[in-house]
């Protein structure tokens, strides 16, 4: 058993569900509320986004609570959180294809509202978001080696959005994507910085797999060989976890 989280405010924000879907319900509740708040005092709400398995059953509560008219997009901006490096956006497994199979094309949000970080000056991502306030919520996965976007390992807390070369363990991790063997093995990354400049992070995970990353991202001291670990200093972060991924949380 790996030791517990760090401290009381890290523990009061780990919320364990018995299923992905019942947390996903939670969540995008939270965000659809969120989204009305701002719409209540004519704001926009600034939204990062996540791709991989574990936003799947988030964006289908999302794209659910759209079709019964209980949340609308307008006044949405989404901001993702990685592209792979020299893929075509008509590539379905492009973070921009994923986006619009999974989210975009099922829901009223102009696609001039989507932004996402771009190879011709990556760190342009990091101006363009801190010019308008930040982002108000990022969702975020988590990668079996610890890292957040595509902040691999010996990614420091004040990294900007930049080219990246993905580790051998995510290349493995996500080669079952591309069949044909054409992964692109860079990626362009938000930062470490704008991540956690955000006002709310909610860290999901699921299953048996996630356990052992999960535990020791919350319970060792934050570095970077392991950058989810600096989520434990932001203010207000909340985890999100089935039993699976909690299990090695003591
Ligand atoms: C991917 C993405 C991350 C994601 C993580 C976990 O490679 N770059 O944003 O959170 O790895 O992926 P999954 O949700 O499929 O486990």
């Amino acid at each position: 058993m790996i030791s517990e989280p760090a401290n009381a405010t890290l523990r009061k924000n780990i919320h364990v569900s018995d299923s992905a879907a019942k947390a996903a319900v939670a969540i995008a509740r939270k965000i659809s509320n969120a989204i009305k708040q701002h719409q209540l005092i004519g704001k926009t709400f600034r939204l990062g986004l996540a791709t991989g398995a574990t936003p799947v059953p988030l964006y289908k509560e999302l794209i659910k609570l759209y079709q019964q008219g209980d949340v609308n997009f307008k006044n949405v901006h989404t901001y993702n959180l990685d592209e792979y490096d020299e893929i075509s956006f008509d590539n379905p497994n492009s973070y921009h294809g994923f986006m619009r199979e999974n989210l975009f094309d099922h829901i009223n949000i102009p696609l001039e509202q989507t932004h996402f970080p771009s190879g011709d000056d990556p760190a342009a991502y990091d101006r363009e978001i801190a010019s308008v306030g930040g982002l108000d919520l990022l969702i975020l996965g988590i990668g079996s080696n610890g890292h957040i976007a595509f902040n691999e390992p010996g990614s420091e807390k004040d990294s900007p959005s930049r080219l990246i070369e993905l580790d051998a363990s995510t290349i493995a991790d996500n080669k079952q994507y591309f069949p044909d063997g054409d992964m692109p093995t860079r990626a362009i990354t938000m930062g470490l910085k704008t991540i956690l400049d955000t006002k709310t992070l909610v860290l999901m995970a699921w299953g048996d797999s996630k356990a052992s990353i999960i535990a020791e991202s919350l319970s060792c001291t934050p570095s970077a060989d392991l950058p989810a670990s600096f989520l434990q200093d932001h203010p207000n972060t909340l985890y999100f976890l089935d039993h699976g991924s909690a299990s090695k949380l003591s």
